[in-house]
């Protein structure tokens, strides 16, 4: 069974069917794509994940969407828990507007209970260290994050998310600000961090899905057209509309 699961997850924004009957399921460390054209419900898909749908108004979820097995759409669930295991990167990266330090152990002094000194420099040595950001701000930790290059941010903000103990990284287009060379080691960077964490990744960038992911989902207009092994969507869709998107034909 997979690491995460949907069953018949329909999503409305008010009357707008934004996801229609999405049944998915994400295999533990690997690198799951989300592919489709700009508005086909990709990100509202990665949403659904860490239940940040709930903060949009009017928003309705049916199905079920299990994650280990539970059902985290059930109206029971510790969202501040689901959000520490399921933790989410951005397409513009957002560090909070503190020092390099601070922003790694935010989620330790908001949520965590009175870690020492000593622990929290642990924490940012090793989160750090987990983005290879370590060796270039070791010395400058009480700088500014706003000071960094965007780069520099990104992998600050997963920096900061692996400070907290995910499980599960979700990506949304993390690359898109990014000049080739920085998309190219972040990138390298994701291949890293799948040995520890389950990576879903929305890219509109095709090449980047085949370059990285090691399964992927074709989405148009809120349905998922086609799901499966990476290779095999990219060499021998099964559909018709995977086909003609992969090869340029709309998108
Ligand atoms: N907060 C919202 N309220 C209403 N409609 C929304 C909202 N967010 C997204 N949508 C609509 O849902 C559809 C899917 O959006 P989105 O998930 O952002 O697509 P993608 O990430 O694939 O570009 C789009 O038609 C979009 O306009
Ligand atoms: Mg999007």
């Amino acid at each position: 069974m997979g690491k995460i699961v949907t069953k018949h997850l329909h999503l409305r924004y008010g009357d707008f069917h934004a996801l229609k009957d999405v049944n998915i399921s994400f295999e533990p460390k690997k690198i799951t794509a989300i592919i489709g054209p700009s508005g086909c419900g990709k990100s509202t898909l990665l949403r659904v994940f860490n239940r940040m749908n709930d903060l949009i108004e009017g928003v309705r979820v049916d199905g079920e969407v299990l994650i280990d097995g539970r059902n985290i759409l059930d109206p029971l669930m510790d969202l501040v828990a689901l959000r520490k295991k399921v933790g989410m990167v951005f397409q513009r990266p957002n560090p909070f507007p503190l020092s390099i330090y601070e922003n790694i152990v935010f989620g330790e002094r908001i949520h965590g209970d009175g870690a020492s000194r000593d622990e929290l420099d642990g924490i940012v040595e090793h989160s750090l260290k987990s983005v290879l950001l370590w060796d270039e701000l070791k010395d400058k930790l009480h700088a500014s994050a706003l000071s960094l290059s965007l780069e520099q941010k990104q992998r600050l903000c997963i920096a900061r998310l692996i400070a907290v103990k995910p499980d599960v990284l979700l990506m949304d287009e993390p690359c898109s600000t990014l000049d080739p060379q920085a998309t190219a080691r972040i990138e390298e960077l994701m291949r890293e961090l799948k040995h520890s964490y389950t990576i879903m990744i929305v890219t509109h960038n095709m090449q980047q899905a085949a370059r990285i992911s090691d399964d992927a989902g074709f989405m148009l207009l809120g349905e998922l057209i086609e799901f499966g092994n990476t290779v095999q969507i990219f060499t021998a869709p099964q559909d018709r509309r995977t086909e003609d998107y992969i090869t340029g034909r709309y998108g």
